[in-house]
């Protein structure tokens, strides 16, 4: 199994990095499986009863901002000062050791790959990025980086004034990041990273592809979906998917029950 996943990541010449939250847990990040994995990571919520999803509304915003920007205000703090683990160096390393061309697809919101030095035109966040802020109503289309210092009551989950704010009409504001029953997301800078990747996709299809697909999730199954996607359409794709708990694809794909860490370092070992 490893030795397979080697051999690929020694011929390829186009590396595509699929990650959802999984691929954060060894740098110390929680995912959100489950009201379980969620209630762990933030105790508060557990004692309020409200999963994810409840959290994650944008309706916070214009009825209790302070809710909204202690759960958001937390996880930028948190994104802000996690270190990226060595695997995202390793993968890297596999990049300019082939010469290959790399694209990153994730659904993290967390900024990791551009903090470890991935190139920011050759990614793209499908659920947008935690460090740009938007209006909440939106009184326009504007987006404009977070350089907030949002300070948070740990206990309560509640931040502390000021607030945020648009700089056009003076609402609060919000991060540029979809949410659940969310209308207002202001995704052109994904649209424009996604014509990227096509871009990227169209260019390189007929060449060998490997997709390393890191810790995403089947409850949102897009980035699992993507990395499927690929590697039936390209002829000479072959995803490597790890995951210690859901790691299941078909032959000739390549399943590896592993943490991310580990299973990058293994492979490493064997190249
Ligand atoms: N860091 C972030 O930006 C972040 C964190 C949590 C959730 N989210 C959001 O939540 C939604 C759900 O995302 P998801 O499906 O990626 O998350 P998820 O929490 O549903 O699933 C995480 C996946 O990672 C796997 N995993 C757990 N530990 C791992 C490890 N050490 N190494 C590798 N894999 C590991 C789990 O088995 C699971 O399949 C997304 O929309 C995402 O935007 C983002
Ligand atoms: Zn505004």
């Amino acid at each position: 199994m490893f030795n397979h996943a080697a051999a690929i990541v020694r011929e390829t010449e186009v590396f595509i990095i699929t990650a959802g939250a999984g691929m954060g847990v060894d740098s110390g990040l929680p995912d959100f499986r489950g009201d379980h994995g969620f209630w762990k990571a933030y105790p508060a919520y557990s004692r309020l009863g409200l999963s994810f999803a409840d959290c994650a509304n944008p309706q916070h915003f214009a009825h209790d901002p302070s809710f909204a920007w202690g759960f958001y205000g937390h996880r930028t703090n948190l994104y802000r000062t996690v270190i990226p683990h060595e695997g995202f160096h390793i993968i890297k390393e596999w990049i300019a050791r082939n010469g290959a061309n790399c694209f990153v697809v994730t659904s993290n919101v967390d900024g990791q790959f551009q903090k470890a030095g991935y190139a920011e035109d050759r990614i793209l966040e499908v659920h947008g990025s935690i460090h740009w802020l938007q209006c909440q109503k939106p009184c326009r289309n504007a987006i404009w980086v977070n350089d907030e210092i949002v300070r948070i009551d740990e206990t309560t989950m509640r931040a502390f004034p000021p607030l945020p704010r648009c700089p056009d009409c003076g609402e609060v504001s919000r991060p540029n990041i979809l949410m659940f029953g969310d209308w207002a997301w202001q995704q052109d800078r994904t649209l424009k990273q996604e014509q990227a990747f096509n871009r990227f996709l169209m260019h390189n299809a007929d060449r060998r592809i490997a997709v390393i697909e890191i810790g995403a999730g089947s409850a949102i199954a897009t980035i699992r979906a993507t990395s499927e996607r690929i590697g039936w359409n390209c002829e000479h794709a072959t995803v490597i998917r790890i995951n210690p708990r859901e790691p299941e694809i078909i032959s000739p794909h390549i399943s590896l029950p592993y943490t991310a860490l580990e299973a990058v370092q293994k492979i490493n070992a064997l190249l």
